[in-house]
């Protein structure tokens, strides 16, 4: 018998695993799997200890959270109900928030390569935009000239858990580079743009308090030289988001406490000694309020051996939590029907996806494996069902939330009549 360590919402009940006081067998029985189930109390914790420990050191402080990680429509709504404010990167992010009653001043829309019509929608109302190049500045100045600019800065930093979700340094197409955020500034002023903010976002699973300090000096040389060479002020600055969240079983969690200190005093102090004032300090998480707050419950149908792997064939793949093939990112699994039996087998978790590379886990140490158990996957409230499709034809999975001890459906299975949504046929068969 192994008594297995787990973290808040996951408990262990003779060897059943119960999520925020909820069995997750009988979860998967109500539902069906593949199901996504989320805490809402998680996320809320989630939101309290980030916020207070940023407040803790500098009073002007927004939570823009990083809506990307998980649009459904209840966890904008418990965030929005916190406090938060949101990060969005398309027309539709920004459909989704207002529809959940973000008002405009509570949305920035940080996009890139946009459209013009998409940034007449977000011009006309009144949600301010980090803008990503200066052919964007340039294009939304002349459909409208808005109250308030904030200008994206490639501070040529590296950082990141894989090399697509590096979002700074050379490579990157993100941001305006040194000279160029100088000349967007005094752009915008000559076009009588009234207000500013300037922002970054370096990467995503960061670890590392360290990097964000570097980074967070290099973005303030920048507003500082913005301040004295165009003489303006900012009401903002945003580090962006990326704080990480611990994957692997040597992960340490973000040090929340060590982050604020070294970096938001670093903030509080630079912005005085540079003159800027007392900006709001954004920042822009969207993993660390969600990612832990929801886990991805799927069923073992087939069990396989071939000369060289063992595998444990389920019902989610790629489609259901695209991380482990998109960027080979490591997830937890639990047996969650039999939580203490001991780890003796390596298999690959495999999905219902016709393609080789739909793995979930890989060479993984698992107890024996049967058809029928039930595998929990840990760590899947972000970038979860925000990146599922309907690949190979398969409707999108349900979406679950425990509220005050119990489950409640958030999103419905899509069925199959879902696969025909928006097609035409033309012509007879
Ligand atoms: N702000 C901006 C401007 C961003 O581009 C992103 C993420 C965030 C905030 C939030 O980052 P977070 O705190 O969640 O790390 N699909 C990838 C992550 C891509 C994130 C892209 N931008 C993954 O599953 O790891």
């Amino acid at each position: 018998m192994v008594k297995r360590k787990l973290r808040d919402p996951l408990e262990d009940r003779k060897g059943t695993l119960y999520f925020d006081g909820v069995s997750t067998t009988e979860l998967a029985k109500t539902y069906d799997t593949p199901l996504y189930v989320l805490s809402e109390k998680r996320i809320q914790d989630n939101y309290n200890r980030l916020y207070s420990a940023l407040v803790n050191n500098y009073k002007y402080v927004r939570i823009y959270y990083a809506a990307k990680a998980n649009t459904n429509l209840n966890v904008l709504g418990i965030l929005h109900s916190q406090g938060a404010y949101l990060d969005t990167v398309s027309p539709g992010e920004v459909f989704l928030a207002l529809s959940r009653g973000f008002t405009p001043d509570r949305i920035l829309f940080t996009g890139t390569n946009v459209r013009n019509d998409e940034l007449k929608m977000f011009a006309d109302a009144n949600i301010t935009i980090n803008v990503d190049s200066q052919s964007e500045l340039e294009r939304l100045l002349k459909i409208s000239v808005p109250q308030i600019i904030s200008v994206r800065v490639n501070p040529d930093i590296i950082a990141g858990h894989h090399s697509h979700c590096v979002t700074a340094g050379p490579e990157s197409k993100f941001g305006l580079w040194e000279e160029e955020v100088i000349q967007a500034y005094a752009i915008a002023q000559r076009a009588r743009v009234e207000r500013f903010g300037i922002h970054m976002h370096i990467g995503s699973g960061i670890l590392e308090p360290e990097i964000y300090a570097i980074a967070v000096e290099k973005l303030l040389n920048i507003a500082k030289r913005v301040h004295k060479e165009v003489g303006i002020d900012f009401e903002f600055i945003d580090i962006g988001g990326g704080f990480g969240v611990p994957y692997q079983p040597e992960d340490r969690d973000f040090d929340l406490q060590e982050f604020s200190s070294r970096v938001v005093s670093l903030f509080k102090n630079k912005t005085k000694d540079y003159g800027l004032g007392k900006p709001f300090l954004f920042v822009e998480p969207g993993r660390y309020l969600v990612a832990d707050a929801g886990i991805l419950l799927t069923t073992v149908n087939t069990t396989k051996t071939t000369p060289n792997r063992k595998f444990v064939g389920v019902d989610a793949g790629f489609n259901t939590l695209i991380r482990p093939a998109m960027y080979g990112s490591y997830h937890p699994i639990l047996v969650a029907n039999r939580l203490n039996a001991a780890d003796s087998e390596t298999y690959d978790v495999a999905g219902p996806i016709c393609e080789s590379g739909d793995l979930l886990a890989k060479d993984r140490l698992l107890p024996e494996i049967a058809e029928g158990d039930l595998l929990a996957v840990l760590n899947a409230g972000a970038y979860g069902y925000s990146m599922s499709s309907q690949y190979n034809s398969r409707p999108r999975a349900t979406e679950v939330l425990i509220r005050g001890g119990k489950p409640v459906i958030i999103r419905e299975r899509e069925q199959l009549k879902d696969l025909v949504t928006n097609q035409k046929l033309q012509g007879e068969v």
